[in-house]
């Protein structure tokens, strides 16, 4: 506005009768007005009722695409052993054998842990070996180059395993190494500070203890005593 037009504007004013004008002091212009937020959609039931394992093995599919890890596996790998078992042993994910076989733990680290799981029930007199417990993993398919899964693995694969577990209601679980223990408690504490103590999963007590392939290094001496502690603690919790 040039000056003639300002004081043409305040005659104006004048004529009708305005004596006095200020300045509005610039403010911050009003925060808009937050969008009215969708309703939360209660989450679907993670666990139908009645839900068995092989409605869940049906609902994964043949050939599964939730996620990349289907790019490179060759069998998807859901779990093996007893289905009504009291204990179920949960590890990270397939490794290469598991993946050319389509069971769980039967490589390397696999047959230590099925040697952990005789061996320490045939010393401690408790009359299972691994054909009576249910073991599964994390992931149901193998990271390419046995790397971690990623959590949006975890999380899609998740849902199956929670309901495995739902479905089995053992009476305990035996997660395997960091991964299993970060799925299925959340949390970010490690193996060590978190094993040979009781934790719990949805009610059911859950016992954390090394992975069997970290077991397989050379220098795991205190980690493979302390496992066998852990195996021998969460045996005689169940099969006493
Ligand atoms: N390591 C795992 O965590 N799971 C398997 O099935 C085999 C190796």
């Amino acid at each position: 506005m040039t000056r003639d037009e300002i004081r043409a504007q305040l005659s104006y004013y004048q004529d009708l009768g305005v004596t006095e004008i200020y300045r509005r002091t610039p403010t911050s212009p009003p925060p808009p007005m937050p969008k009215p937020k969708p309703k939360a959609e209660p989450l679907p039931s993670l666990a139908p009722v009645g839900d068995t394992l092989i409605q869940i093995l049906q609902d994964i599919g043949d050939d599964c695409r939730r996620c990349r890890l289907c790019e490179q596996r060759n069998k998807i790998v859901f779990g093996s052993g007893n289905e009504q078992s009291p204990l179920v042993f949960v590890g990270e994910g397939p490794g290469a054998d598991e993946d050319e076989q389509g069971v769980p733990f039967i490589g390397r680290a696999g047959q230590l842990l099925t040697k952990m799981i005789d061996g320490t029930a045939l010393k401690e007199g408790i009359s299972i070996t691994r054909n009576d417990v249910y073991i599964c993993n994390v992931v149901k398919c193998r990271p390419p180059e046995n790397r971690a899964p990623q959590p949006d693995e975890m999380e899609v694969c998740g849902q199956f395993l929670f309901r495995q577990l739902m479905a089995i209601k053992p009476k305990a679980i035996c997660a395997l190494g960091g991964t299993a223990a970060k799925a299925l408690l959340g949390t970010k504490e490690g193996v060590t500070k978190l094993r040979g103590n009781w934790q719990t999963w949805h009610g059911i007590p859950l016992m954390v203890t090394y992975h069997p392939s970290y077991l397989l290094r050379p220098y795991s001496a205190d980690a493979k005593r302390e496992s066998w502690e852990d195996l021998k603690k969460l045996l005689h919790f169940v099969y006493d």
